[in-house]
């Protein structure tokens, strides 16, 4: 029990972090779970409204982006997914990953030991000193009243560098960040309602989004299919959160693709 208590955020100190005046209307934490997109996904299904979180210590099942799987150890990862309502039309919900991205890069940044080593890579992933420590996957879910997004965000806490999925994965531990899990909850709830709220209001985020990105100014190569790799250089986001790579034959734009940094760090 000692173990459970140690490593699953506790949902009343998240609560408390987080005062009266908050969106998230419901914050639920589990020891394990297959995936809480998963789960979140099948009670909008069921017309939960915004505002239900839940997190959890680890998954057995969890989704990728691209549809890859995601590994999230026992203890050494957090799963968090958000369920959400948003009133824009449907082209505009590319943004709710890159907002989550910014999300969590503000909330990294607010306890990094210096916050400039946090950056974004298009569309969501987030980057410390160029390994990734994070990664977003957002899901649609129709139901009779009105869609809901699911948004899920899997953050690699103490892992050591032998637990990485991938070499050029990261740990908030690895990179010297304090892993305090109500603590990093809270902050990314509390930096995700900001987003998340301007952008219902406005509709889109993207000069905020490329000052924060580093694809953006960057040499980059963006894999689009197995076989279609394009060569570019970050040129900005459009209004819906697409990226836009100046090539050698003119600007062109993703909506979904691989983005590779020419000079990464890891
Ligand atoms: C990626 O491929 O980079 C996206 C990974 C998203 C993982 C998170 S963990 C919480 C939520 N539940 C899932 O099953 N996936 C997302």
């Amino acid at each position: 029990m000692t173990h459970v208590s140690r490593t699953t955020p506790d949902p009343t100190a998240i609560t408390a972090l987080l005062g009266h005046d908050t969106m998230w209307r419901r914050v639920e934490s589990v020891e394990s779970t297959g995936s809480t997109n998963a789960d979140l996904a099948a009670l909008a299904r069921l017309g939960e409204p915004e505002g239900h979180v839940l997190v959890a210590a680890e998954q057995t099942a969890g989704r990728g982006r691209l549809d890859r799987s995601w590994v999230s150890p026992k203890g050494a990862s957090l799963s968090l997914s958000m369920l959400l309502r948003p009133h824009h039309e449907f082209p505009r919900w590319g943004w709710l990953s890159l907002l989550t991205g910014m999300a969590v890069a503000a909330a990294l940044r607010d306890i990094a030991p210096d916050p400039s080593r946090v950056q974004l890579k298009w569309p969501n992933d987030v980057l410390i000193d160029g390994g990734k420590v994070c990664g977003i996957l957002s899901e649609r879910i129709e139901h009779p009243s009105g869609a809901r997004a699911v948004v899920g965000l899997g953050l690699n806490l103490d892992l050591g560098r032998d637990d990485l999925p991938v070499p050029s994965a990261t740990s908030l531990s690895l990179e010297g960040f304090p892993v305090d899990r109500e603590h990093i909850v809270a902050g990314v709830l509390g930096q995700m309602e900001r987003y998340y709220s301007r952008w219902q209001t406005s509709g889109s985020l993207s000069a905020e989004y490329e000052a924060g990105c580093s694809s953006v100014g960057s040499n980059l190569t963006i894999t689009v299919a197995p076989d279609i790799v394009v060569r570019g250089r970050g040129h900005g986001v459009n209004e819906f959160g697409r990226l836009q790579v100046a090539t050698a034959t003119g600007i062109e734009t993703f909506a979904v693709g691989d983005v590779v940094h020419a000079r990464m760090h890891h």
